[in-house]
């Protein structure tokens, strides 16, 4: 199957994406990018509006042919999806009813042999599709921020996912330039999202107890052990300097980390006060336009490298 065109491992079909905000559309860009046309479903006025010009962009970030954004139609409701889709990928707003809610209409309007996949970020898959009759056909494919640049894609076994589905989905997933990994059980966070906000919560931890400050967090994670994460994993370091010190280290350290099962009282308050983050101009760091501005840009020199997608 490794050689097959992405448009022949759907038999020709188009695909689904539901929801065309931030992941939505750059999914659909990926897929398009690949030579599959795609039907987004985005019940929101404006952001129909503005997705011609969003996919452009990506388009042009990615250097790939603009002519392709013509394979991507927007819709403002599931009903107007075509008969024949042969995957549709859910990539609205993070809420279990309203995925749920979704699910259910994918399983009125789509085929019978259609894949349905979730791109949510933390939500056991099974929750979502409770209402999907054949659940052999659900699965989870989390993308990462910005996708058509991180090109990790989770794909969940969820319960009654069938083989077939997860090798089709990570077939697919493979065929458009992603890089898929098998997630063989269905738990909320999945695998990064656990690891990232394992490392998170430690982190407002830290400046809850006056350790340091936001900025500190920050800097040392980039410049210590961030500065290697992506060229060695977690489990690959522990075995290059050996676990006999992984072990001496957690003797230590674990009894002392954070353990907190709810969300920490700095984070609430931060919410509570409007401090949301880069858009408030406040979160844990202070923000003005330009700085804000620099942090994106400096995001998308480093990330927004071309990839190849075979067509
Ligand atoms: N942003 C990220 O970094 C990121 C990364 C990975 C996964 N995710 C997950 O992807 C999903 C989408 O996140 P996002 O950042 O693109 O959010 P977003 O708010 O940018 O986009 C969601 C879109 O869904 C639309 N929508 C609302 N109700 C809908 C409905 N009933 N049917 C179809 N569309 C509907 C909204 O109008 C909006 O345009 C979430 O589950 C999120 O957790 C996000």
């Amino acid at each position: 199957m490794a050689d097959t065109r992405p448009v022949d491992l759907l038999a020709g079909r188009p695909a689904l994406v539901v929801g065309g905000g931030r992941m939505g559309l750059a999914i659909a860009q990926i897929l398009a990018a690949a030579g599959i046309a795609v039907m987004v479903v985005e019940p929101n006025c404006a952001t129909r509006e503005t997705a011609a010009e969003r996919l452009a962009q990506i388009f042009r970030l990615q250097g790939q042919p603009q002519a392709r954004i013509a394979l991507v139609k927007v819709v403002a409701d599931i009903r107007e999806a075509p008969g024949d889709v042969a995957i549709a990928i859910e990539a609205a707003p993070e809420s279990a009813e309203l995925k749920r809610e979704i699910f259910r209409r994918l399983d009125e309007f789509c085929p019978a042999d259609a894949i349905f996949a979730t791109n949510t970020s933390v939500i056991p898959v099974h929750r979502i599709a409770a209402d999907v009759r054949d659940k052999s056909r659900v699965v989870g494919t989390h993308f990462w921020n910005p996708p058509y640049a991180v090109r990790l894609v989770e794909v969940v076994r969820s319960e009654g996912t069938s083989e077939e589905t997860m090798q089709r989905t990570i077939a697919i997933m493979a065929a458009v330039g992603q890089q898929p990994v098998r997630v063989n059980k269905d738990i909320p966070g999945f695998i990064g999202n656990r690891l990232q906000h394992a490392l998170k919560r430690e982190a407002i931890a830290l400046v809850q107890a006056g350790v340091c400050d936001a900025q500190t967090v920050d800097t040392v994670v980039k410049s210590s052990f961030g500065a290697r994460l992506g060229i060695m994993g977690p489990l690959e370091q522990s075995d290059l300097v050996g676990l006999n010190l992984t072990l001496a280290i957690h003797e230590v350290i674990l009894p002392d980390l954070d353990t907190s099962r709810a969300p920490q009282k700095l984070l609430v308050d931060l919410v509570a006060a409007g401090h949301t983050g880069v858009t408030a101009g406040q979160g844990f760091r202070s923000w003005t336009p330009e700085t804000r501005t620099e942090l994106q840009t400096r995001l998308d020199r480093t990330l927004g490298g071309k990839k190849g997608t075979r067509s």
